[in-house]
């Protein structure tokens, strides 16, 4: 009775939050943490949902992982896991859990997966989460890698290209509020588009247009144009009405503390976190820590030190 082990890495978006949904590119990279699934064989092809979910929670979590276990035929195994990253904060939860889950489903039911294998059994999941998710959360979890990625309208998945860094890219990422849900943050901004399309579509063109030269930023080593190119995404996500007093503040004290760049990061909206690119996280960490705030360190991309894990956290 061997346990399967299947990880998904959640996710940070450097840069192209929301237009992304609209089919511009979007950089974004994986975290060091994320959530474990165990699969153990059995008779019957389970998940194990866990007690404290709501009923309507528990209802969404069954209805994903019944289309990710259809996708992989049902194989033989009951399902479990643990995360060990904050939940709702755009920090790409449930593209981890959709992760977790297809890579143990895909070896339970005796495939040979390749990431691409994986992020399409983790598709099914998604969409149950999110309603109409770009698929940037899940293909840079399934991708583990920092990667520029553009939805294909219609099509199943988007097109990833990796971008690689000369110089090693460290964020911190902080909570800086409450949990705020992204169906409820996307939905809202849909209407507003709906409405206002060619304004709001300038908007969006102008962030794909950033995210753009942000990859290239990275790839040239170029950490202080990436942190301008991160600020002024920023201010153009408050314009779209995506951020709020409580992340705005987060931004501004990152940069006070000598961030090379600061903005939201994932769906924002009334909460969510806050992400500081810096060439030495330490002291910020430990003061915000010192400050009250739950917050980690990550580095998303580039030449690792000697014996260190991915990411700090
Ligand atoms: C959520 O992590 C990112 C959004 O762009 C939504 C999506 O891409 O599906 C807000």
């Amino acid at each position: 009775n061997n346990t399967l082990v299947g990880f998904g890495a959640g996710k940070v978006i450097l840069l192209g939050e929301h237009s992304v949904v609209y089919g511009y590119p979007a950089l974004a990279g994986p975290l060091s943490r994320g959530v474990t699934a165990r699969g153990e064989t059995s008779n019957k092809c389970q998940l194990v949902i866990p007690e404290a979910l709501t009923p309507e929670q528990r209802k969404v979590l069954k209805a994903a992982f019944g289309r990710a276990m259809a996708a992989c035929d049902e194989p033989g195994v009951r399902v479990s896991f643990n995360t060990d990253l904050p939940l709702s904060m755009g920090l790409g939860s449930s593209g981890a859990l959709s992760v977790a889950c297809a890579r143990v489903l895909l070896q339970a039911a005796g495939r040979k997966a390749s990431a691409m294998d994986v992020a399409n059994v983790a598709w099914e999941m998604e969409q149950e989460f999110h309603g109409t998710p770009s698929g940037v959360d899940h293909t840079t979890s399934a991708m583990e890698q920092l990667i520029l990625y553009r939805r294909k309208p219609g099509a199943e998945s988007g097109r990833s290209k990796v971008v690689e860094s000369p110089k090693p890219v460290r964020l911190v990422v902080v909570m800086a509020g409450a949990r705020s849900p992204t169906k409820t943050t996307v939905g809202a901004l849909r209407e507003r588009q709906k409405r206002w399309s060619e304004r709001y579509q300038r908007v969006f063109r102008e962030i794909g247009l950033l995210a753009s030269e942000g990859a290239e930023a990275v790839e040239e080593g170029d950490l202080e144009a990436l942190g301008d190119v991160m600020n002024v995404n920023h201010g153009l996500l408050a314009a779209l009405g995506l951020s709020s007093p409580g992340l705005d503040d987060m931004v501004h004290r990152l940069r006070n503390m000598g961030a090379l760049g600061a903005k939201l990061t994932g769906a924002g909206g009334d909460g969510g976190a806050v992400i500081g690119l810096f060439h030495d996280t330490a002291p910020a960490v430990h003061e915000l820590t010192r400050q009250g705030f739950r917050c980690f360190d990550s580095q998303l991309a580039g030449p690792r030190e000697e014996g260190a894990t991915r990411g700090a956290a």
